[in-house]
């Protein structure tokens, strides 16, 4: 071994789950396409000025956990490590003039992103996101949509009780008052608050409510609840995706705690639990409107909502569930061979069965057909190719433990193939 090790929260992932997170990520394009969503690919690294102006300079994402790049060259922009998507998905939204497109823009994005956070299960420094954003549309149509094309891509998945906890974060007529009356609630046991809530009490008092600390968590039982001190606007939106979620057949919690880490949400905050997992730590994704931030960035203002699911947890919940998918543990054919001068020609037909659509390896040994008749039983191949010394093919059955006389190299690979597609 070199000494070196994989960064502390930077994973490797071996098989089976390098097999799962692929398979994860192919279903989230997948699920994006066929709900008409446009894919997008964006940079891994944005100005930190957008993640600042965007997330949210005193948010936990952008104060500790934004890895910032050394400003190099002439163009000496302070970079930063893209620590989630929708930040970048609204400037590429204003760069590339959308607003000209017919409103709501969908777009759809798998994401690796890094946060400098504390490593721990379910969360890394490194982790990727199942992104999507409508952007462009005020009515609850677009909450509704979202919310159960993130559920929907869950559920076929294998998480078939995943839940949506749903609450309204209220909006800049409502939310002030509300904030204040959060604000009074704790004022009361301000000293007992720990040093971090302390701070939440006097800049951001919505963070409370989703505090782990225990005093925080023991008042915030008892705190008014932000769905009671909505505005008529805000409170209609409410009801009306609680009731056409009912409809659509998506499990909802009321959840009156979820607030979201981040400082751009407006109105619908959403989180997708399974039953018994708590908010934040546990939640396999989270969404929201932000109908503020494409104004916030320099567009005119412009509604919207997205959410992101998180593919390293979705993988996690599905291990603990025995639900990861099959990987392919070897190829279904290995080609032998009797003398070492037909390696390239073992080579030549393991390229030819791929090319047919069987999966297959040369064995590019010098070893005794016997040796490689064994690699070929401990790599679970369902037959073995011998290439004889006058270039003709014998297709050897592992299964059946039986063996075919030597014949025409199309003839053997046809047989192959009937054999491996189980055809014969
Ligand atoms: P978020 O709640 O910060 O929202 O992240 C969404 C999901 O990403 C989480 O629920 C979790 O599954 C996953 N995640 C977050 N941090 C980590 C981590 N350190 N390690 C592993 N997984 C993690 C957002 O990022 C918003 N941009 C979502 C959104 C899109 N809102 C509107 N549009």
């Amino acid at each position: 071994m070199s000494g070196f090790q994989s960064p502390r929260g930077l994973r490797d992932l071996l098989e089976p789950l390098a097999s799962a997170h692929g398979w994860a990520v192919d279903r989230a394009w997948a699920a994006a396409d066929a709900a008409g969503y446009a894919r997008i690919e964006l940079p891994f690294a944005e100005e930190s000025a957008l993640f600042e102006r965007a997330v949210g300079g005193t948010s936990d994402i952008v104060s500790k956990e934004l890895f910032r790049l050394e400003p190099r060259g002439d163009d000496a922009v302070a970079l930063a490590l893209r620590p989630e998507a929708t930040a970048g998905m609204v400037r590429a939204y204003l760069q590339h003039g959308m607003r000209s497109q017919p409103q709501p823009v969908r777009l759809a994005t798998v994401a690796h992103l890094f946060r400098y956070d504390r490593p721990q299960k379910g969360r890394y420094r490194q982790f990727t996101q199942f992104d999507v954003e409508a952007i462009g549309d005020s009515g609850p149509g677009s909450d509704l949509e979202v919310i159960a094309l993130g559920a929907a891509y869950l559920r076929d998945l294998g998480l078939t009780d995943v839940e949506v906890h749903l609450n309204s974060v209220g909006c800049a007529t409502c939310r002030p008052a509300f904030v204040a009356l959060l604000q009074a609630h704790f004022a009361s046991i301000a000293p007992q608050l720990s040093e971090v809530d302390r701070s939440r009490l006097a800049a951001n008092p919505l963070r409370l409510l989703d505090s782990k600390e225990p005093v925080a968590v023991a008042h915030a039982a008892t705190a008014p609840r932000i769905t009671d001190h909505l505005c008529a606007a805000c409170a209609s939106h409410h009801a009306a995706i609680t009731k056409g979620l009912a409809t659509i057949g998506v499990t909802v919690v009321a959840a009156p705690s979820i607030v979201r880490g981040l400082d751009y949400y407006t109105r619908t905050a959403w989180e997708y639990l399974l039953p018994g997992e708590q908010g934040q730590q546990g939640a396999l994704g989270g969404g929201g409107r932000y109908d503020g931030l494409v104004e916030l960035l320099g567009g005119t203002a412009t509604p919207a909502i997205g959410f992101a699911i998180g593919i390293d947890r979705v993988v996690l919940a599905l291990e603990e569930r025995g639900l990861l998918p099959e990987h392919a543990k070897g190829p279904a054919i290995v080609v032998a061979g009797i003398e070492p001068e037909s390696i390239a020609l073992r080579i030549a037909t393991a390229l030819e069965l791929r090319a047919a659509g069987v999966s297959a390896r040369a064995d590019i040994s010098s070893r005794k057909i016997g040796k490689q008749l064994e690699g070929a039983v401990r790599d679970g191949a369902r037959a073995v190719i011998i290439v004889e010394p006058d270039g003709r093919l014998t297709l050897r059955d592992l299964t059946e433990a039986s063996q075919g006389e030597p014949a025409e190299r199309g003839a053997v690979i046809a047989a192959a193939r009937r054999l491996v597609q189980g055809k014969g």
